[in-house]
């Protein structure tokens, strides 16, 4: 078969197209024929060996896809073959992947492979850091940076669903209004504006109960500037680079929490991640929640699409398609 591969350290450089061996099905697993494969900032972490799993090389990227069920091992009774499915899970970038069975999702008839690949892991990194991380309720405003990437487009329309007041942050003009289709009350240029001056004017100087920040080093410290009394800033990346060190102090006067967030941790907590599952398949069942394909790339092209993610031109989730 078909598959991205890359056997030394280093940016989308590293990466080439080549045969391997279809891996066979063992216990516990599932066989998928992708179909449609996400490509998430994570996986530029991988090829970098900066994630939280690190690649055995060779190796191959990719963190989840969707696809059809070619084999099930024996002991494995609830999926069947030919069935459709989204999975997360490492090693998409191939035409198929090994993939242990309780990761598979069964896909919704009215969720499309794009849609399905399109869908894991933006939808359930921005469900946990609005309702496990943070507990958002009616009425709170919330900054959502990166607002028209994967997670960010998520984010605005899982808060506006709950009833949030919601600020996307973006780094060109031409990423607005695809943000405030989407539902934000506000977006804001954070390359050009001060986000956290203009959050406060928005707010009439209270500040906002909850930023997500994936960004980091550009957007941290500023945004702990802009949090409303108990506000909350959960960090959950770095694409901009790491945080300085964060002094404790600065958070009594305001009574302020950050946390953190990595979303395979979740994977095993199996009432967490059920509850947040069930959620995100009702708001797009409700068409609450809708993840644009920004750009499609063949599977060959993957180190394009990572030049792609890294340019900050993209907006929804990219695609690459074996
Ligand atoms: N903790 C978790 O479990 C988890 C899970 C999924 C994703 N994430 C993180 O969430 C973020 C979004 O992931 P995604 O896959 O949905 O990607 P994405 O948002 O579609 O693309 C990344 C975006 O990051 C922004 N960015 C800011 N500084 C950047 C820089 N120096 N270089 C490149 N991009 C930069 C860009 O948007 P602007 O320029 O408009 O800001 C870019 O479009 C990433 O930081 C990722 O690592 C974390």
């Amino acid at each position: 078969m078909k598959a991205i591969q890359f056997d030394r350290i280093g940016g989308p450089e590293v990466m080439y197209y080549t045969d391997v061996p279809r891996p066979e099905v063992r216990p516990g697993t599932v066989l998928i024929r992708n179909q449609a494969i996400a490509v998430n900032f994570g996986d530029l972490f991988f090829t970098r060996n900066e994630y939280l799993v690190k690649p055995r090389l060779p190796d191959t990227p990719g963190m989840e896809a969707a696809g059809v069920i070619d084999a099930v091992a024996p002991d494995v009774s609830h999926l069947k073959p030919g069935t459709r499915v989204a999975y997360i899970g490492m090693g998409s970038y191939a035409e198929y992947t090994l993939i242990k069975a309780g990761r598979v999702m069964v896909l919704p008839e009215y969720l499309s492979f794009e849609e399905g690949a399109a869908f894991p892991i933006a939808v359930l990194t921005a469900w946990h850091t609005l309702h496990t991380c943070h507990h958002l309720t009616p009425g709170q405003t919330v900054i959502v940076h990166s607002a028209a990437g994967g997670v960010g487009i998520a984010a605005v329309q899982i808060a506006k669903a709950y009833g949030a007041r919601v600020f996307g942050t973006v780094s060109k003009d031409s990423k607005k209004s695809i943000v405030r289709d989407f539902g934000a009350d506000e977006v804001i240029n954070y390359e050009t504006d001060d986000f956290a001056a203009t959050a406060l004017r928005l707010t009439d100087g209270r500040g906002v109960d909850l930023i997500l920040d994936a960004v980091g080093k550009p957007t941290f410290e500023k945004g702990l500037s802009c949090l409303a009394p108990f506000g909350h800033l959960v960090l959950y990346g770095r694409a901009g680079g790491a945080p300085e060190r964060l002094d404790p102090l600065r958070l009594f006067s305001k009574g302020l929490k950050v946390s953190g967030f990595a979303v395979p941790m979740v994977y095993s907590m199996s009432e967490i991640h059920q509850r947040a599952v069930a959620d995100v398949f009702r708001l797009s069942r409700e068409g609450k929640l809708r993840i644009p394909v920004g750009k499609k790339f063949p599977l060959s092209e993957a180190a394009e699409a990572h030049r792609y993610l890294l340019s900050r031109e993209s907006t929804g989730k990219l695609l690459l398609i074996p």
